[in-house]
This record gives C-alpha cells, sequence and structure tokens, in this order.
C-alpha cells in the first residue's frame, strides 16, 4: 500500500449536481432551486439558491457543476493527473507521479425537500447515475486505479420507512463505485441523534459504507445581522458550526459506542469540534444528565472520526492532528488530561492518519480567471507545511489515508 499511495492524490470532498438532480431544481420556484437570470447584455445565466437565508441573487452556477468533462479537466490542471502533472504540479506536491481517487458525492440539500416517496425513487436514480458516472468515466492518462468513486444518497426524510432507508444502503452496498454515503446534518427530521436512525447505523456499520457528514443549512441567519456580507457568514461559520453540533449530538446520543465499526468522515474538518473537544468533555463530566452515558471521555471519540483537509492552513491542520492523535489516551470515562501531555509530535503524525486531502469543487471558484484555483493550492499548501509531519504522514493526508479507509487498492 505505501508504495503505491506515495504517488496519489484523492479528492475525499468533491461534489456534482447530477443532470436529473438539475433538472429538479431548475423546475422549481423555491428555494432550493436553479433559475435562469438574464444580464445586462442580454445573456443568459444560471443562479444556484439553495441556502437558508442566502442571498437572494444566489451564486452563480455553470457546467463545472455538473460536467464530468470539466471535472476531470480540474483535476488535472490542479496537478492531480499523471499527464499533466509534470507540466502544471503544484509546487508543495512533491510525487512526481500523481493520480486521483475522487470519491465524490452529490451536492447539497441532497433530497431533504422532497416527500418519503419521492426521495426513495430519486435516491435510487441517482445512485445508479452516481454509479455510471464513476464507472463510466475515461481513464486519466497512467492512472493505476479507477479514478472516480462515489458516496450515494439515502432517503433521509421524515416519515420514509426503516425499509426504504435499508433497501437503500443494500443498493449502495452492490454498486461497485459507491464507497459511502453522503449524509447532512438533519436525519429523519430530528438530527442524527434520532433514535429511528439506530437500524441506519447498523446497516451503514454492517456495509462498511463511510458516513460523510456535511453541512447545508448553517446556523439561525439572525446571527449575521444586517451587514451584506455576501456568502462569507454562513459558509465560514455556519456550515462548521453546523456540522459540530451535528456529531457532537451524534456523540452525545451513545451511537459511536454502540456502533464501533462505523466510520464517520466530517466535512471541513470537522468544524469547531476539534477545538471544544476538552470543553464538551468537562461540560459532560459536570452533568448529572449526562454524566455517566457515555463509555469514554468525549475527547477519545475524535479517535474514532475522520477529517477531511479541508481547513486552508498549516496550523489548523496541525491542531486537528493534534487533538485527534491524543484520542486514545483518553479512553474509559475518567482519563486525566495530564495522561496526554508530553506525547508532543508522535501524537500530531498520529492524527494525521485520521486526515483526508479535500478540495470542494466546484464550490469556491476563483474570482477571476485563473489556472489552478486557490481553495485548492491552499489546501495542498496547508498538508505541505504541517510542522511535525514527515513525508509519510503528509502522502497519508494527500491520498494514502483515503486508500485504506476507502479500501481502495490497485
Ligand atoms: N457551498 C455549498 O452550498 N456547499 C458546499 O459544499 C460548499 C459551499
Ligand atoms: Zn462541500
Amino acid at each position: 500500500m505505501a508504495a503505491l499511495s506515495h504517488r496519489l492524490l484523492v479528492d475525499v470532498h468533491t461534489h456534482v449536481y447530477l443532470p436529473r438532480y438539475l433538472s429538479f431544481l431548475r423546475a422549481r420556484s423555491a428555494v432550493p432551486r436553479v433559475f435562469t437570470r438574464t444580464t445586462p447584455d442580454g445573456a443568459s445565466v444560471e443562479r444556484l439558491l439553495i441556502l437558508d437565508a442566502e442571498p437572494s441573487g444566489g451564486r452563480p452556477m455553470g457546467p463545472q457543476y455538473w460536467d464530468r468533462a470539466l471535472k476531470l479537466d480540474f483535476m488535472k490542471r490542479h496537478g492531480i493527473d499523471i499527464s499533466v502533472v509534470r507540466l502544471l504540479r503544484p509546487a508543495c506536491v512533491p510525487s512526481s507521479r500523481l493520480t486521483l481517487v475522487a470519491p465524490r458525492s452529490s451536492a447539497n440539500p441532497w433530497l431533504d425537500f422532497l416527500s418519503a416517496p419521492a426521495a426513495h425513487e430519486l435516491a435510487h436514480q441517482l445512485n445508479d447515475d452516481l454509479e455510471t458516472y464513476c464507472s463510466t468515466s475515461p481513464a486519466l492518462a497512467g492512472g493505476p486505479l479507477k479514478q472516480l468513486y462515489g458516496f450515494g444518497l439515502l432517503p433521509l426524510v421524515p416519515e420514509v420507512t426503516t425499509a426504504s432507508l435499508l433497501d437503500t444502503v443494500h443498493q449502495i452496498s452492490a454498486l461497485p463505485h459507491l464507497k459511502g454515503v453522503i449524509m447532512g446534518s438533519r436525519g429523519l427530521g430530528n438530527g442524527l441523534d434520532d433514535d429511528a436512525l439506530e437500524p441506519v447505523w447498523a446497516a451503514l456499520e454492517h456495509a462498511g459504507l463511510v458516513v460523510f457528514l456535511h453541512p447545508h443549512y448553517g446556523v439561525d441567519g439572525k446571527e449575521w445581522g444586517g451587514k451584506d456580507n455576501g456568502h462569507v457568514l454562513p459558509l465560514a461559520l455556519g456550515f462548521p458550526f453546523e456540522t459540530t453540533i451535528a456529531v457532537t449530538r451524534l456523540i452525545l446520543a451513545g451511537v459511536l459506542d454502540r456502533h464501533p465499526g462505523l466510520r464517520v468522515l466530517l466535512a471541513h474538518s470537522g468544524g469547531a469540534l476539534p477545538q471544544l473537544s476538552a470543553r464538551l468533555a468537562s461540560c459532560i463530566a459536570h452533568d448529572p444528565v449526562v454524566a455517566a452515558r457515555l463509555q469514554h471521555d468525549a475527547r477519545f471519540y475524535l479517535g474514532r472520526l475522520y477529517f477531511d483537509g479541508v481547513a486552508y492552513g498549516a496550523e489548523e491542520l496541525a491542531f486537528v492532528g493534534d487533538v485527534v492523535g491524543r484520542a486514545d489516551t483518553f479512553a474509559g470515562s475518567s482519563a486525566s488530561a495530564a495522561a496526554s501531555r508530553g506525547a508532543g509530535l508522535g501524537q500530531r503524525r498520529r492524527g494525521s492518519r485520521r486526515m483526508l486531502f479535500g478540495t470542494d469543487h466546484p464550490f469556491f471558484p476563483p474570482l477571476g480567471e485563473t489556472e489552478r484555483w486557490k481553495s485548492v493550492v491552499e489546501n495542498l499548501e496547508a498538508i505541505e507545511g504541517v510542522h511535525g509531519w514527515d513525508e509519510a504522514d503528509k502522502d497519508g493526508v494527500r491520498g494514502g489515508n483515503a486508500l485504506a479507509l476507502f479500501g481502495l487498492s490497485k
């Protein structure tokens, strides 16, 4: 595995709006929707309007959101493809032979706005579409692996039956290019600590499917005040806070205790969870309702989770590595913080094994014409710049950890 993985750059956080899903959004007049606007010079441009409290003009949407050829071109332009790597390889990627395996997921808000029967039907269709999208992708020159893999969709909407959910888990696990499911924070409408999700966690654990937890709703839009700050506050803060709350509720409900084999990958490096995990542990320890509920100190569970590397900064990645790498010292419910001290850079290196490169493509395109996207280059440079990670650690974050997580090999 090591010999192969050092050549790989794996993007675990990349989205696609499949044509069938787009036609749904184009046909809608309420959020979420895609609409066409005519510019002053008479051109028609499409806009994506999907977030609650989003500025009403939404965001510009072009073919990079659905066109596979453009996605492949994007990969190549970022040094992710072997034949182009040699020309355009980002300076921070040391390997001279890179290729890409990209788990990709349908984009938010998934099926959240549909009735249960409609969500079931569309989930199955989109999962089949995504399998076709991945399996029929032209091979990138020289790539030793199939380049495209996906996260499927479950009909996670209120009033869906358990049978429908389990049937869809079964469908996904039978599709060879789908390696997990993408999931929002709402579950069946009551969040991820809903007891009704118990059979779903069990089925996903049993099937070995990775859960990619991704935000969509942010937090209450009233928090953003009246100033026009574009999309900055909901995307920079609302998204990560939403993930933080969702995964904390999952932990507090004991899901990770009951399902030790369940693998959950957190978007945007877990939001604020790494920064807040010691406070969470302290609040639990001081709360008579929760104190005895969990098998372990809250900090332990960070070592059970996976974190994408979409954090844009080396110090931020280093910090996530530090708190993830110390998790094992908090096994049990009365662990002491002192036990984790002095582990030093070994701890940071250990944490790196649960971190995986991602881009968030096609979101965050550069504002002006440029060959390479700042959002991608920054995330690569961040990995390169983490103090204390050696080349093996960095190669793991760039690709090797993803091979292991998704069970991919030559
Ligand atoms: N904006 C979105 O709506 N989704 C993402 O994943 C990133 C930015
Ligand atoms: Zn995303």
